[in-house]
């Protein structure tokens, strides 16, 4: 099973990608969009959003990291496609679902759905472009208004040279209104011979089961859920390997404090690489997820929300970093969550590794 960490603009930048990287569990991430309009983009805008372009495109964890452009002007992507490969990306994705207003009034992202002779011609021209060993994969919803075209887009797609289609099952219209319609991608997967990747509404490993039975896709593309909980691309691994996990309650406690780590090294990164205005922000965005899934991270929500002051975030901060990071990591080990469950499979010494590299830099 291949776990790809879904690309999310505004949210899940290169500071995320290291950071939920370095927890585990996902095999391949997908940049935000770099939008392009009418011209050819100079190398650091490319650089600027994809910093792992200066580590081999990849994380600081060794996870590959895929580029993706957004555009309608097939020759003008091909270009800018061809500046960006030369920089080694793992391979680019094109951005075929984007709901943003300015974007679409432009004919970028979802509103090409509405003609997949305009996606053919996208891929076909991108594809030409790039290295041929260089994968080109697609990223598409089911349509704008309604699904009537989703095969006739994911075909145009890989009848352009799509190596692999991430299919978010939601209309353009229906937004991120749950549901996610799972089982409109397995009509698109018996209807193309690239391979899909499901993508949509996974905030569990109950959701991400039920999905790949939905879909009949190995593989999945996680995004808000990986936010919420670190902790569930590994989760969903092992569960596929049959994991014997113990109750969600006391993973819950478990992983919380596990996780403090993360948010010091995230805070650290934040602090090193962001201007100062923005940076309580970041730490409030991701807390806001966070108390999806973990009930201290409401307390720490509230207790932060209306703070902007960098020294009260710093010492908030200061009080995870004055926790016990190795035994907490230790405690999520023996506890179960991260626990190996099959012969192959070793995540125990693998998380703890990975939460005790957790330094701030
Ligand atoms: C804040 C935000 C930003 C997003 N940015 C992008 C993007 O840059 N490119 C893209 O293809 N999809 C983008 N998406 C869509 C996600 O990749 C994904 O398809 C969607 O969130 C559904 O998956 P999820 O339920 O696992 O979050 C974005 C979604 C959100 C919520």
């Amino acid at each position: 099973m291949t776990i790809v960490l879904a690309p999310m603009e505004g949210l899940l930048d290169f500071v995320l990608r290291d950071v939920l990287t370095r927890i585990g569990g996902i095999d391949r991430c997908v940049s935000e969009f770099i939008r392009i309009t009418n011209q050819l983009l100079p190398e650091r805008v490319f650089t600027r959003i994809v910093p792992e372009l200066h580590n081999g495109g990849r994380t600081a964890a060794g996870v590959p990291v895929r580029a993706q452009l957004l555009g309608s002007d097939p020759v003008c992507l091909a270009e800018n496609a061809a500046r960006l490969a030369s920089l080694g990306p793992e391979g680019i994705d094109l951005n075929f679902g984007c709901p943003a207003q300015i974007v679409n009034r432009h004919g970028g992202g979802a509103a090409l759905l509405d003609h997949p002779e305009a996606l053919y011609a996208i891929v076909a021209a991108v594809r030409r472009a790039v290295p041929a060993g260089m994968p080109v994969s697609a990223k598409m919803r089911l349509g704008t208004r309604d699904d009537s075209l989703a095969i006739d887009c994911a075909l145009a797609l890989a009848a352009g040279g799509a190596d692999e289609l991430a299919v978010h099952a939601r209309t353009k219209a229906q937004g991120y209104r749950p549901p996610a319609y799972w089982g409109r991608i397995a009509d698109i997967r018996a209807a193309v011979a690239i391979p899909v990747i499901a993508n949509g509404e996974i905030w569990t490993v109950g959701d991400a089961l039920a999905c790949r039975a939905q879909s009949g896709c190995q593989d999945l593309m996680l995004g808000r859920g990986m936010v919420a909980d670190p902790g569930l691309a590994l989760a969903v691994k092992a569960q596929g390997l049959n994991a014997v996990h113990g109750s969600r309650a006391d993973l819950d406690a478990l992983q919380w404090e596990a996780l403090h780590p993360a948010l010091v090294y995230f805070w650290g990164v934040v602090c090193s690489r962001l201007d100062a205005r923005s940076r309580p922000g970041r730490l409030k965005q991701w807390l806001n997820f966070l108390r999806r899934r973990f009930p201290p991270a409401q307390v720490a929500y509230d207790t932060l929300k209306t703070v902007d002051d960098p020294a009260a975030i710093e010492a908030w901060i200061d009080g995870l970093r004055q926790g016990d990071r190795p035994s907490a990591a230790k405690t999520a080990v023996k506890q179960g969550f991260f626990q190996p469950v099959g012969a192959r499979c070793a995540y125990s010494g693998f998380a703890l590794r990975k939460l005790e590299s957790f330094v701030v830099p």
